[in-house]
């Protein structure tokens, strides 16, 4: 039986629409195609048609004849947000190393004694998959609630191949098992382990030689990724280990330039990665040559803010021709968040983005970034009906009123997946 559902009414639809052949830059990051006084009509699962509700009614009486409605009066509809860039799967949390931050510690110090990505993954090793399951499926609710309908997710806290596959392992079941869509990435060169530390060598090796081929054969990861940071790994390692991950089919990603500049743009522009990530120091020529050769830079302004860091400097990107998304960068240290929508507030405060930036930054680009704007990030005919409807009347109010929740209804694949106002069948 065909399901169909129409969101009707709203005081703006936010389409994105017209951006999914390639990434939005410049000028393009600015264009929303809104439709005041829209509707949404989804057919199994799929975005049947978008328009002005009055359209819509006289072009698809018959589809609109007994579906489900949502009434969106006064309410804005986007795009089911896209976080692109986060470490999902993990155990275990770092406050105590807060308060030492608070206190003048540093990220990189606290690594370097052992704590940090390090304690992670001590926690990470120590819990056993049924464990990982449920605490990462209740992140997933959460993001859900904060309108988030896909993300990427990391491993990177196992360090070994029995615990990065146990990380893996855990994302692929509950991409099975739960509404929400993940897409994987393989970060075995996430941190070299505390005992190898003096000798980093041959952990390199074991990523690429052992890791990288089993990761590829078991089919968990779409994505390669290394943390390319003074201290941890460096623009040698990196480029040699996401090299093997492509001859692998792995799409290089880069955790570049967070704490100093490293060269890290500059090797995403070299390696061909789908995004660097992070940014804060990237340097000038970093960044002109990701703009030439498309690279996107995802930006993670959570990470700064808890930090207590410097900011990227979005506004330059944009204006040489980056395309940006954005991303919470969730994870247990450096950024212990949920809220897409929040980071979507920095990136207006902190990074010189205009609203209807951090907009396509949160979806058309950002499933871009995870190469999926094929199916998902707009709002358009034969598209997944992946859906956020926020209790504001327009997109600006969203970043607008920060630090709280707006969302009133998200539907992901068709199917409501929140819902906080109770809708009703059309007559
Ligand atoms: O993206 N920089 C490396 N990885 C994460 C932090 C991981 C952690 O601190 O646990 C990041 O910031
Ligand atoms: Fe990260």
């Amino acid at each position: 039986m065909t399901q169909t559902l129409l969101i009707e009414n709203a005081s703006q639809v936010v389409t994105m629409a017209g951006h999914s052949g390639k990434p939005a830059k410049k000028d393009a990051m600015r264009e929303l195609n809104i439709v005041e006084n829209g509707s949404v009509l989804v057919q199994d699962g799929e975005i049947k048609a978008v328009g002005k509700q009055v359209e819509l009614e006289e072009q698809y009486q018959d589809d609109i004849a007994g579906a489900e409605v949502i009434d969106a009066r006064g309410k804005t509809v986007t795009p089911g947000l896209i976080d692109p860039h986060t470490h999902l799967v993990y155990a275990g949390t770092r406050e105590n190393e807060y308060a030492m931050r608070l206190k003048g510690k540093t990220y990189m110090k606290i690594m370097n004694a052992g704590g940090g990505i390090h304690a992670t993954t001590k926690a990470t090793r120590e819990a056993d998959f049924d464990q990982l399951y449920e605490e990462s499926k209740q992140r997933l609710d959460t993001f859900f609630q904060y309108g988030v309908t896909t993300v990427e997710a990391k491993s990177g806290y196992g360090l070994s191949l029995e615990h990065e596959l146990k990380q893996l392992e855990v994302a692929a079941k509950l991409n099975e098992d739960h509404a929400m869509d993940i897409v994987s990435t393989f970060m075995g060169a996430h941190a070299v382990p505390v005992d190898e530390r003096d000798n980093p060598e041959p952990f390199v090796k074991q990523v690429i030689d052992e890791m990288l081929p089993e990761v590829a054969r078991r089919n968990l990861a779409k994505f390669n990724d290394v943390f390319c940071e003074r201290g941890v790994f460096t623009p040698d390692q990196s480029r040699r280990i996401l090299e093997a991950g492509k001859e692998y089919g792995l799409i290089p990603k880069i955790h570049a330039d967070e704490i100093e500049p490293y060269g890290g743009a500059e090797l995403a522009a070299e390696v061909g990665a789908i995004s660097a990530d992070h940014l804060l120091e990237a340097s000038d020529e970093g960044i002109r040559k990701m703009a030439e050769n498309d690279v996107m830079g995802v930006l993670l302004p959570g990470t700064a803010f808890f930090l207590m860091a410097v900011f990227a400097d979005a506004r330059k990107m944009i204006d040489i021709g980056v395309p940006v998304a954005l991303s919470t960068d969730a994870n247990p240290g450096s950024s212990p968040t949920l809220s897409l929508p929040f980071i979507m507030n920095l990136g207006c405060l902190k990074m010189g983005m205009t609203p209807e930036e951090v907009m396509t930054a949160a979806t058309i680009n950002a499933a871009h970034a995870i190469d999926c704007a094929d199916h998902i990030g707009s709002l358009e005919v034969g598209k997944q009906a992946d859906i956020a409807i926020f209790d504001v009347p327009n997109y600006l109010m969203l970043s607008y009123n920060y630090g709280m929740n707006h969302v009133d209804t998200v539907i992901k694949r068709g199917n409501p997946v929140v819902r906080l106002h109770s809708g009703g069948n059309r007559k």
